[in-house]
């Protein structure tokens, strides 16, 4: 088993390892000594995972109970939070105990934001299951829920006490939804590791996932050990996400999926950062090669209505009054958030 050390407002472990699933009730007994375990998931990881943690929990004395929703991002809304904090309170959680949030993005968001508001906060334990949530979502400490104004537009950043990450959940995932993670995996080694980018290049990824998982989480984490309210260095972590929301909410949610949009921002940026002599000459074909081998786009029929994306991406909730934040790699493993006014942006989006 790996172990990666995050040092933000709260110390944690993340956990890494093949099967680590069955022994989640003995790794959160090293960090919670008493309590009831609450484990929060949806009703596609449920099928596949709910009784392994519950039986782990159960055998290691935290008298688990479960609360199943049912998965989408539809369900990370306030309804499914006050059924959850329904769910806490009936069934008699107190700050001693736990919430466990098992399962994705949506899971980990929506139970971490339950744990960070009931009573005041209570302790959690992130179990990720998906690409995205394993390298990203469950470092960090954002937690939220969408409301109708927009996504993730709710929430509080509320460190988790430990992250157990079992590679092998990731192998009963569709190759689509694989795909669609590895976008913030390229992302990262784009951002700030070139050997991280090289390996995913060159090695056959699904054989060494735990390896790449743990370069992930260690970037991750260390970036949040930096700026954990994402003052400066966190906002890295929007590389390929300005445009890539933009997309996204062109076709309303309804069209391209999230990782497929940020690999298109990503390479959309880097080759026009690349046309402008921010970028080394030679970068974007790299990228692109990586994203086409990971299964992702690198162009949309979106791209042909800039002006739209355009007034998209100024509706974003990362846009300042005072301007853009807009993330270049100089090389690949080299990121810098570049200020723009909005008169740039628009003249930087036309190449
Ligand atoms: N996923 C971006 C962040 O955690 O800041």
């Amino acid at each position: 088993m790996e172990k990666v050390t995050v040092n933000a407002s709260r110390t944690y472990d993340i956990l890494l390892g093949k099967g680590i699933l069955d022994n989640a009730g003995e790794l959160a007994a090293k960090v919670k000594k008493s309590g009831k375990a609450a484990v929060i998931t949806d009703d596609n990881v449920d099928k596949f995972y709910g009784e392994r943690v519950m039986k782990s929990l159960s055998e290691a004395g935290f008298s688990p109970k479960k609360f199943v929703f049912e998965h989408g991002e539809a369900s990370k809304c306030h309804a499914t939070l006050l059924k959850i904090y329904d769910f806490l309170a009936e069934n008699g959680y107190t700050r001693s105990d736990f919430v466990v949030a098992l399962g994705g993005g949506v899971v980990g968001d929506t139970a971490g934001y339950a744990a960070a508001t009931f009573m005041r906060g209570i302790d959690f334990v992130q179990i990720p299951t998906t690409v995205v949530s394993q390298a990203d979502s469950s470092v960090g400490g954002k937690t939220a829920v969408d409301i109708a104004g927009g996504k993730n537009l709710v929430g509080a950043f509320h460190q988790p006490c430990l992250v157990v990450c079992d590679t092998e959940t990731l192998n009963t995932l569709t190759p689509e939804f694989f795909s669609d993670g590895m976008a913030e995996v390229v992302k990262h080694g784009m951002i700030k590791s070139r050997e991280l980018f090289d390996i995913l290049s060159t090695q056959n990824i699904k054989d060494n996932l735990v390896d790449i998982m743990k370069r992930n989480v260690s970037i991750k984490g260390k970036v949040v050990e930096n700026d954990e309210r994402e003052k400066g260095e966190r906002m890295l972590l929007n590389f390929g996400h300005t445009l890539g929301h933009a997309i996204e909410k062109y076709y309303n949610f309804t069209g391209l999926t999230h990782g497929c949009a940020v690999a298109v921002g990503m390479s959309v940026f880097t080759h026009i950062a690349e046309r402008r002599n921010l970028t080394e000459k030679g970068t974007a074909d790299k990228l692109d090669a990586l994203l086409v081998k990971c299964g992702l786009p690198i162009t949309d029929p979106a791209l042909s209505d800039m002006d739209k994306l355009y007034e998209l991406s100024l509706r974003d909730k990362k846009h300042l009054s005072s301007g853009m934040n807009i993330v270049i790699c100089s090389e690949i493993g080299k990121s810098e958030v570049v200020k723009m006014s909005v008169e740039e942006y628009r003249d930087f989006l036309k190449g």
